[in-house]
C-alpha cells in the first residue's frame, strides 16, 4: 500500500482537480461505481445525475478503469458534448472519441473505412495530440447518416462498447433537428452498444428520461449521485495529508469539509490548497489563509458575476448566501430581514438566477433547496 502512496507524494500534491487520475486518489463511490458497471454488464443503458462538480465525470472514469484493471473484454470511449451547439458539433465531438481510442489501436483505417461514404478527411490535432476527422457535408441529411454510421461502426466492433456521453442534456440545444428522437432511433436497436448517459441540469434530464411524451422515456436504468459521505471523505483527506507527509487533525479537516459544504471540487480545491501552503503539521492558521487565498485567487470571477446581473438579483444570491440554504424564498421572515422586493419580483430573479446556474434549486425529500451554487461565491457574499 505504502508503495502506491509513494509514487505520488515525491512531486505531486495528493489532491486532484482533475476528474480522475487514479483509485488511489479517488474517493470511495464504491456502491456507486459497482452499480453502474453492473447495470452496463446486465445491458442497461444508464443515466447519471448530479449537480455539477459533485463527481459525475469522475466516476465515469472510475468505472473505466475498473473495466480495464479487471480486464473485462470490453471498450471504453467517452465524449463531452457540452461545447456543442449543434449537431455538425455532435459529430465532431463523437468522432474524436471514437478515433482517439482507434488511434491507440492503430485501427484508424477501419474507422475510416467505415465512413467512406461520407468521406471525413484525417487530420491531427497537435494540441490534444489525437487525430480529428473532419466533414464536409452535402446535405442536412449527411450529418444524420454520420451520426447513425459512428454508431453502427461501435455497433459492428468485435469487443461490446461502453459509450458515455457527459452534458447530454446538451442535445436539446441543437437547432433544426430533432436530436432526441434521432438518437433514440438510431440507439433502440444497438445490441453491442451499452450508453451512460450523463447530466448537471436535473431538471432536463429529468424530463428526458421519465417523460412518457420523450423518445428515452424509460429507456434507462438511473444512478443519482449524491454528496460523498462525509465520514468516508474525512478519514480520505485525513490518509492523503499523512500519505503526503503532513499531519493534520480530524478537527480541522471536519472544518474543511464544513466550509467547502462537501461539494466534492470546492472540497478537493481547499484541501489541494492547504497541502500546497502548509508545512509538515497543518496549523489552523494554513486553513485560514488557504480560505482567503481561495476566495482572492477568485475575486475577479466573482465581481465579473455581479456585473452580469442585476442589483435586485445580487442581492438576493446574498441572503440565500448567508443563510446557506433557502427554503421558502417567499417567506414573510426572510424579506423582512434582508430587506427585499416583494414576492413575485423574488421568483422572478429567483427563475433568472437558476437559469443561468448561480443558484441551484435542488429538490430533496421536503421540497426544493436554493442555494448559491459556487461554494466559494457563496462564502465570498456570505462574508459581504
Ligand atoms: N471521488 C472523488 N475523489 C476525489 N476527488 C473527486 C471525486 N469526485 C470528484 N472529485 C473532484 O471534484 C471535481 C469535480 O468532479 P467532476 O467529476 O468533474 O464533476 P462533474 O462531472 O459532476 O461536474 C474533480 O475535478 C475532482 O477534483
Ligand atoms: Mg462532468
Amino acid at each position: 500500500m505504502l508503495y502506491l502512496w509513494q509514487k505520488y507524494t515525491a512531486m505531486d500534491n495528493p489532491f486532484i482537480l482533475e476528474p480522475y487520475r487514479s483509485k488511489e486518489l479517488f474517493c470511495d463511490r464504491e456502491t456507486e461505481s459497482a452499480l453502474l458497471l453492473d447495470y452496463l454488464l446486465n445491458g442497461r443503458n444508464v443515466t447519471l445525475i448530479s449537480p455539477r462538480r459533485l463527481g459525475k465525470t469522475g466516476l465515469i472514469y472510475r468505472v473505466f478503469d475498473e473495466v480495464k484493471q479487471r480486464g473485462l473484454p470490453v471498450e471504453t470511449y467517452y465524449a463531452d458534448i457540452s461545447s456543442s451547439s449543434c449537431i455538425e458539433d455532435f459529430v465532431q465531438l463523437l468522432s474524436e472519441s471514437v478515433a482517439s481510442v482507434l488511434a491507440r489501436q492503430n485501427r484508424m483505417i477501419e474507422l475510416l473505412n467505415a465512413l467512406k461514404g461520407i468521406r471525413p478527411v484525417l487530420g491531427y490535432d497537435p494540441v490534444s495530440d489525437t487525430p480529428k476527422l473532419s466533414f464536409t457535408y452535402q446535405s442536412p441529411e449527411d450529418k444524420r447518416l454520420t451520426v447513425k454510421a459512428l454508431l453502427s461502426f461501435l455497433e459492428n466492433n468485435k469487443r461490446p462498447v461502453i459509450l458515455a456521453i457527459d452534458e447530454f442534456q446538451q442535445v436539446r440545444e441543437y437547432p433544426g433537428v430533432e436530436m432526441e428522437a434521432l438518437l433514440r432511433t438510431y440507439i433502440q436497436p444497438l445490441h453491442n452498444v451499452r450508453f451512460i448517459f450523463c447530466g448537471s441540469k436535473k431538471h432536463m434530464m429529468i424530463d428526458m428520461f421519465t417523460n412518457p411524451l420523450k423518445p428515452f422515456y424509460d429507456s434507462t436504468a438511473g444512478i443519482s449521485l449524491a454528496k460523498l459521505d462525509k465520514d468516508i471523505y474525512g478519514r480520505f483527506i485525513l490518509s492523503l495529508f499523512a500519505a503526503g507527509g503532513k499531519s493534520i487533525s480530524p478537527e480541522l479537516v471536519d472544518d474543511i469539509i464544513r466550509w467547502t459544504r462537501d461539494h466534492t471540487f470546492y472540497t478537493q480545491f481547499l484541501c489541494n490548497e492547504v497541502f500546497r501552503i502548509s508545512g509538515s503539521v497543518v496549523e489552523e492558521e494554513d486553513i485560514r489563509k488557504a480560505k482567503e487565498n481561495t476566495l482572492a485567487s477568485n475575486l475577479d470571477r466573482f465581481l465579473e458575476c455581479q456585473r452580469l446581473i442585476t442589483p435586485g438579483q445580487w442581492k438576493l444570491m446574498k441572503a440565500i448566501a448567508k443563510e446557506g440554504e433557502v427554503r421558502h424564498p417567499t417567506a414573510a421572515d426572510f424579506i423582512q430581514k434582508y430587506k427585499l422586493s416583494t414576492g413575485p419580483a423574488i421568483l422572478k430573479n429567483l427563475k433568472s438566477l437558476v437559469d443561468k446556474e448561480l443558484i441551484l434549486a435542488d429538490i430533496d425529500g421536503s421540497g426544493v433547496v436554493y442555494c448559491v451554487y459556487n461554494v466559494f461565491l457563496s462564502r465570498y457574499l456570505e462574508a459581504l
